[in-house]
């Protein structure tokens, strides 16, 4: 059994970056609701085309909505020996609904990587300049900052009452400096 570990953090930590690192190391899917929805949106189908101005002004999809993805996603044969979600869940009530479809103790430990907010927005502004991202600009990167803030940090809370360890990781530095810390987390937890 592969293993099944969610990463938590605000936006430019560098989830996406260590995820997509770790779930080559691990050989499990790297699973994240952000890339499938922009995948979406690029492609024009009905999911992307509801959800286009809602990432665009950094707000939440409707749960509904992304908790449907993240099922059919996980019901996929890659995703049977484990996985790595990345940006889901993003609030209690996907917390919840993540629950019930994986069964009680399927979740083994979050890892929850942070940064200054200095430096989250500038690594967003310069990912603007370099990539272009519709939501990576000043005004929707501070609603993103207060989106988590408000409905994704209480699941820092949420998952040890609930039976999953959080390991919090410095997300400053750099990326193999991150990555180093994560590879050393994951070997003590
Ligand atoms: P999502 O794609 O999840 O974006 P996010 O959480 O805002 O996070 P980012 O991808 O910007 O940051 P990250 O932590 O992954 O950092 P990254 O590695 O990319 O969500 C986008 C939108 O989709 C949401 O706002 C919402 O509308 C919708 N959505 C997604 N999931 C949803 C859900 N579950 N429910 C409802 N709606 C949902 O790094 C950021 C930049 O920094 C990159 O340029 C990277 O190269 C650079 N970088 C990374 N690490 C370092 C480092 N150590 N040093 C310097 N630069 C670094
Ligand atoms: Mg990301």
């Amino acid at each position: 059994m592969g293993r099944r570990l969610l990463f938590l953090g605000p936006p430019g930590a560098g989830k996406g970056t260590q995820a997509e690192m770790l779930a080559r190391t691990l050989g499990v899917p790297h699973i994240s609701t952000g890339a499938m929805l922009r995948d979406n949106v690029e492609r024009g189908t009905e999911l992307g085309m509801k959800a286009q101005a809602i990432m665009a002004a950094g707000d939440l999809v409707p749960d509904d909505l992304v908790v449907a993805m993240v099922k059919d996603r996980l019901g996929q044969d890659d995703a049977a020996c484990g996985f790595l979600l990345d940006g889901f869940p993003r609030n209690v009530g996907q917390a919840r609904a993540l629950d019930e479809a994986l069964g009680a103790g399927a979740l083994e430990l979050a890892l929850l990587v942070e940064a200054d907010e200095e430096e989250l927005v500038a690594r967003l502004l310069q990912r603007a300049i370099e990539e272009g991202r519709e939501d990576d600009n000043e005004q929707t990167i501070r609603n993103r900052l207060q989106v988590y803030r408000d409905e994704t940090e209480p699941l820092v809370g949420y998952y040890p009452d609930n039976g999953v360890i959080v390991v919090a990781v410095d997300g400053m530095g750099t990326v193999d400096e991150v990555f180093s810390r994560i590879v050393k987390a994951l070997a003590t937890n």
